[in-house]
């Protein structure tokens, strides 16, 4: 069985380092795991009243996508010591009832910034977040992706040897937990 994993990138910069990590991932991921991206820019901001007149198709695109996936992988900056808008946008879409989609679901996070502290602010209050949600996150390995620049070459590719390693190792981690998720 080849675990289907769904990529969410916190941010939309088409030269996002997290979404160029993200892509990185599908070179690491162990045998028998797959790695689709999702496109969280095209959902509307979150509106009750949207929601309540029928769920735009983006909207529901992303609920289906996120409700077929056996586990989703997300790579985030972190905003302001938080969560980016357009993540947290695309989770509140996925947290409405009736058959919220994090409910249970396998989860890992990894974090990439400019700075020192690779973004791991962000990574604690998702955790808080999709823990609230069901939403079954990943303990460790925790992979925070510092001082990005230099860690990625001209062309936007993970070229940093060690950082391919903590994401191999998470991404292994990943694996044995999804197993252990699955209903028995
Ligand atoms: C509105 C905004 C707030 C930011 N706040 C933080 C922050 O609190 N901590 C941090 O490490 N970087 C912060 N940054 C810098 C981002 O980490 C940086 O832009 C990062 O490269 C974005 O990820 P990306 O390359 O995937 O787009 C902020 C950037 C923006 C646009």
């Amino acid at each position: 069985m080849t675990f289907k994993v769904l990529g969410i990138c916190g941010s939309l910069r088409k030269a996002s380092l997290n979404m160029a990590a993200l892509r990185a991932c599908r070179e690491l991921l162990p045998e028998a795991m797959a790695l689709e991206i999702a496109d969280i820019g095209e959902l509307p901001m979150y509106n009750q009243d949207v929601f309540d007149q029928g769920l735009p198709a983006p909207v529901k695109r992303f609920r289906e996508q996120v409700a077929a996936a056996d586990a989703l992988l997300i790579a985030s900056p972190e905003y302001n010591f938080s969560i980016p808008a357009p993540l947290k946008n695309a989770i509140d879409w996925g947290s409405r009832a009736p058959n919220q989609v994090f409910h249970e679901k396998p989860i890992a996070i990894f974090s990439v910034a400019p700075g020192p502290v690779g973004g791991a602010r962000v990574q604690y209050d998702l955790r808080r977040v999709l823990g609230q949600l069901w939403g079954h996150v990943l303990p460790r390995p925790e992979v925070f992706i510092g001082m990005a620049a230099g860690k990625f070459d001209a062309q936007g590719r993970l070229s940093d040897e060690t950082t391919r390693k903590f994401l191999t190792e998470l991404l292994a981690g990943f694996k044995t937990w999804i197993a252990r998720m699955q209903p028995r």
